[in-house]
């Protein structure tokens, strides 16, 4: 464990987050997608990842975001039972932050009763998932300007159980109110504080 991980907290969404969040994920994209994505569909993703967007499905479901010293370099959202939005700053990638983040989101998902979850993996994030056990269902694609298309992957994973892995960071959670993982209702109940809190 080195320093620099210890130094992070892992907490809910607030609104107050909301400029300095849509930054960051605008940023990902811009440093992430091109090589992979075309213009157009590198204009869709900016577009589709708006604060309205981003707000409206915090609301909605669970949004966790990585905060160091104040500063939030890294979310993922769940929303029933799909797995969005997922990005960790590109200076602070492969540190082990995205795998944290996908722990936390999955043991909520278990803690709400969802046994399978979904998610749309872009062209570069399909590796990380690979590598976390998710598996591809099938390769898509939507239309975006110019008669461009934008691929990517469904995926799913089932879950079994939450398992402590020794890759695990240390986690502190700062946000410990039941409330904090509120989202659309689900069979089990939300994860208690300390259950939160013990990835
Ligand atoms: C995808 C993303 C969230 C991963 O976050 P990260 O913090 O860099 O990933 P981690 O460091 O936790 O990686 C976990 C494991 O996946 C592996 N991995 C991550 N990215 C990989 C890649 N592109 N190719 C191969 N393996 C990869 C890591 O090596 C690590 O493996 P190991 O620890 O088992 O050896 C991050 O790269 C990102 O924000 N990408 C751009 C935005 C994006 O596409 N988000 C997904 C939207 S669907």
């Amino acid at each position: 464990m080195t320093t620099r991980m210890a130094e992070f907290t892992i907490r809910k969404f607030k609104e107050t987050d909301l400029p300095a969040l849509t930054a960051l994920i605008h940023k990902t994209i811009g440093a992430c997608y091109p090589g992979h994505y075309c213009r157009e569909a590198i204009h869709f993703f900016l577009r589709y990842h708006s604060e309205d967007t981003i707000l409206e499905d915090a609301r909605a479901g669970c949004t966790l975001v990585l905060d160091r010293a104040g500063r939030v370099f890294g979310t993922g959202t769940l929303i029933g039972d799909e797995i969005q939005r997922l990005f960790v700053d590109p200076v602070r990638q492969g540190e082990g932050f995205g795998r944290h983040l996908m722990q936390h989101l999955e043991r909520a998902a278990v803690q709400h009763g969802i046994r399978t979850i979904q998610l749309d993996a872009s062209l570069p994030a399909k590796p990380f998932y690979d590598r976390i056990g998710y598996v591809t269902i099938t390769a898509a694609s939507l239309p975006v300007e110019n008669g461009r298309r934008l691929d990517f992957f469904k995926m799913q994973k089932i879950l079994r159980q939450c398992v402590r892995s020794p890759r695990d960071l240390p986690l502190r959670v700062a946000s410990s109110r039941p409330q904090a993982w509120a989202m659309v209702p689900r069979t089990g109940n939300p994860p208690s504080p300390s259950t939160a809190g013990s990835a």
